[in-house]
């Protein structure tokens, strides 16, 4: 998706390099040749190595896919431990190696706090850069909108995902609306069924993560890819006008949220920069849910920091 434009855009060459752990390096061989036999005319050069110095020279922007995956039956907690101590490493290297402005996006679970922990080795690298990815929730707010409405996925707009990328998400269309033939219309008038909004429909979201694990045995791939391209497609090159998007971002204490924890807000997106969509109208159902989602960013923090004791 890369090599084909599909995060950056038609007209920008790419050099893309990709690291994986010593066992896994003949397979990534495999994924290189590959790449080299699509010729893909954006593709400008391929670095597939196992050392992480390598890896992280000079990137402008580092997408963080490395980690333990959850398989049926984990908890998220389960692949903490390990995966923290994978994130101290690796923010350590980007410190050091990659280009001053790079722009970080954590796709590996748990997300939030392990961008936490890449923010906390990673000090010079400005807070604003370091993202977890919840667009993929965002995408499925989306998606279960327009399943329930028979309206395309592109006609709705400005769902919510606030919080953590986990089952304590909070999925919020009171500001989401549809474009239809009279004009945008709320998602909430459109549905016309509060109960199915406050409860069904959030469910789905919250746990959509762990129905395709079910069904594959593996987590979510296609999906978070594409997620992850129009995460950072969007974050580089601007949000449409009118439109925000779910980013996991460094919190800033917008609508009392507390500062130190990644927390996916709406945001827009302009000249590279993301901004936190400020004024919404939060009742007192939202308050509630954006609030224990915190609670459990808060609990993650602190067991992250045990586990890196
Ligand atoms: C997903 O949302 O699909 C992934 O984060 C899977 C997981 O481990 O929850």
């Amino acid at each position: 998706m890369i090599a084909k434009g599909a995060m950056l855009g038609p007209d920008q060459p790419v050099i893309i390099h990709m690291l994986d752990i010593e066992p896994a390096a003949e397979a990534l061989n495999g994924v290189k040749m590959e790449l080299i036999d699509a010729a893909f005319p954006l593709l400008k050069g391929i670095v597939a190595t196992t050392d992480v110095v390598e890896a992280c020279k000079d990137v402008d922007i580092a997408i963080m896919v490395g980690g333990i995956p959850r398989k049926e039956g984990m908890e998220r907690k389960d692949v903490m431990a390990k995966n923290v101590s994978i994130y101290k490493a690796q923010a350590s290297a980007l410190e050091e190696h990659a280009s001053p402005d790079c722009k970080v996006l954590v796709i590996a679970n748990p997300a939030n706090t392990n961008a936490l922990i890449l923010k906390e080795f990673a000090p010079s690298i400005p807070e604003k850069n370091i993202t977890c990815l919840t667009r993929l929730d965002h995408n499925r707010a989306l998606g279960q909108i327009s399943e329930k409405l028979y309206v395309h996925v592109s006609d709705v707009k400005n769902v919510i995902i606030w919080g953590n990328h986990s089952s304590s998400q909070y999925p919020d269309v009171n500001h989401a609306t549809v474009s239809t033939c009279n004009g945008q219309k709320s998602v909430r008038e459109l549905v016309g069924d509060d109960k199915w909004l406050d409860t069904e429909f959030i469910t789905t979201v919250q746990q959509r993560g762990s129905a395709i694990i079910k069904a594959r045995k593996l987590s979510s791939a296609l999906s978070a890819a594409s997620s992850a391209c129009d995460h950072i497609r969007d974050w580089v090159l601007g949000t449409p006008k009118g439109t925000w998007v779910s980013m996991g971002v460094y919190s800033d204490g917008s609508y009392g949220i507390p500062p130190g924890l990644i927390y996916s807000f709406p945001v827009t997106c302009e000249k590279g920069e993301w901004s936190i969509v400020q004024g919404l109208k939060i009742n007192e159902f939202s308050r509630g849910k954006m609030d224990s989602t915190a609670k459990e960013l808060i609990e993650e923090k602190s067991l992250a920091y045990s586990c890196l004791n």
